[in-house]
């Protein structure tokens, strides 16, 4: 975001009340379940609320039985279904040139990233970071051990709850053959400093291939690779308004020509395997458009790009001002930092620096309880405890056993931020 922008508002800025009924009413089951019932869903980082628009469409698009490669009216429709979708891939991230991959899911695209630089670009050492997503943390280290390289982990800063820039600048070398980073973490919500990652890695090594995860970032902030020129990219729309059963990335031109799996007659830098889904270009087409119909309300541009921006900082600015309601409470409500029996972790004060995700506990209860707690009084969350596959590595490496993740939308009102305050303190009451 621009930081005049950011740091004029370093508690957020929420929309206007009318606004917010819009951005409400272009979502389903915001405030309702499937099944009608009330409930406030607060787990957007295990798949977000949907655009009405992106479900739609998917169901329009899907329904079409004619395949892509014809020469037919239809076929040429869905091919510019296909095109209009990848330039809006290259909006969303500020791309130019490079390849698009549309894959089933996110992690699926990931190994394949990192299989394509591991097995063809040289080096004798492959650097990550201890809070990577297992996609990316499980594919490294395939890889290295496959491949006989070493696998060197950036260790995590229990204070910003992110990895330090040093830390992982130390790890890298001229030997390096990989540096794979998570933007932002999905359990602390941690933004890392792509900028300085990515300059400081290519001091040492100018032609390091670079590769980000940005599933848990892409919906909540901006993403600019004209700043952070790395080599591969992915998101999931399920989690950024969109539907399930598909992953998007974006490749470089270096990164899309090496080898890789592919039917041999395709060109170098093609990367779908089989038939193209023209539903997952035409989900993204529908996230862009809306983002850029809220950036309507704040610029006044032409250029697609500028909407967007407009829209996604202004969904940055909501969010951190749900962020600092949620820690600090509003007029009605007091905030979870001086709530008695709950605790607030990896609590870090600027909150410029992250995402809306937040881990929280229970002095007497343990998280799944916590989780069963909420629910009951309908609210959806979800715990990340040690046990589990998606969150052990980070939680050790912050000396935590669990937490409950609190994940809301820029789709919530302060209205649903204090009833979840009012809902947690009753919680934490009833559990004395
Ligand atoms: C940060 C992050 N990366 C990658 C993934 C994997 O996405 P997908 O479910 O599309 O494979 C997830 C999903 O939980 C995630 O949170």
């Amino acid at each position: 975001m621009d930081s005049k922008l950011s740091s004029s508002h370093p508690n957020g800025l929420a929309f206007s009340d009318a606004l917010m009924r819009e951005v409400k009413s272009r979502f389903l089951q915001v405030d309702h379940d499937h099944h009608g019932r009330e409930r406030l869903y607060f787990d957007n980082a295990g798949g977000s609320f949907r655009l009405k628009a992106a479900a739609e469409r998917f169901a329009q698009v899907d329904a079409i039985p004619d395949n892509t490669e014809r020469i037919h009216a239809t076929a040429v429709e869905l091919q510019q279904i296909q095109a209009r979708g990848c330039a809006d891939l290259r909006t969303i991230l500020n791309a130019t040139g490079g390849s698009v991959y549309a894959s089933l899911t996110a992690s699926g695209a990931m190994f394949d990233m990192v299989r394509a630089v591991a097995e063809n670009v040289p080096g004798t050492n492959m650097v990550t970071t201890v809070l990577e997503h297992p996609s990316a943390f499980d594919a490294m280290s395939l890889y290295a051990q496959r491949l006989g390289r070493e696998l060197r982990v950036a260790k995590s800063n229990p204070v910003t709850g992110g990895v330090d820039v040093d830390e992982i600048v130390r790890l890298v070398d001229k030997d390096t053959c990989l540096l794979n980073v998570i933007h932002a973490s999905n359990i602390s919500g941690a933004k890392l400093d792509m900028e300085a990652i990515v300059r400081r890695a290519r001091e040492i090594k100018p032609d390091l291939y670079i590769l980000v995860d940005a599933v848990q970032h892409a919906p909540h902030g901006l993403i600019d690779l004209q700043k952070t020129p790395v080599d591969g990219i992915n998101l999931a729309p399920y989690k950024f308004f969109g539907c399930r059963g598909s992953g998007l990335s974006w490749m470089s031109d270096r990164a899309a020509v090496l080898p890789h799996h592919k039917l041999a007659g395709k060109k170098p830098d093609y990367w779908d395997l089989g038939s193209a889904s023209p539903w997952q270009f035409a989900v993204l087409t529908e996230i862009v458009d809306y983002v850029c119909w809220l950036g309507s309300h704040f610029a006044d541009a032409a250029d697609r790009r500028e909407l967007f921006v407009a829209g996604i900082t202004h969904i940055e600015l909501h969010e951190r001002a749900l962020l600092a309601a949620l820690l600090d409470g509003t007029a009605n409500a007091a905030g979870m930092r001086r709530m008695e029996g709950v605790n607030v972790f990896l609590d870090y004060e600027d909150l410029s620096k992250r995402d809306l995700i937040l881990g929280i506990g229970f002095d007497r209860i343990d998280c799944t309880q916590a989780v069963v707690e909420y629910a009951k009084r309908g609210v959806t969350v979800y715990e990340r405890v040690a046990s589990s596959i998606y969150s052990k590595r980070m939680l050790e490496s912050f000396g935590l056993t669990g937490t409950v993740r609190v994940s809301p939308l820029h789709c919530h009102s302060m209205a649903d931020i204090e009833k979840f305050l009012r809902i947690t303190r009753e919680i934490a009451r009833n559990a004395q």
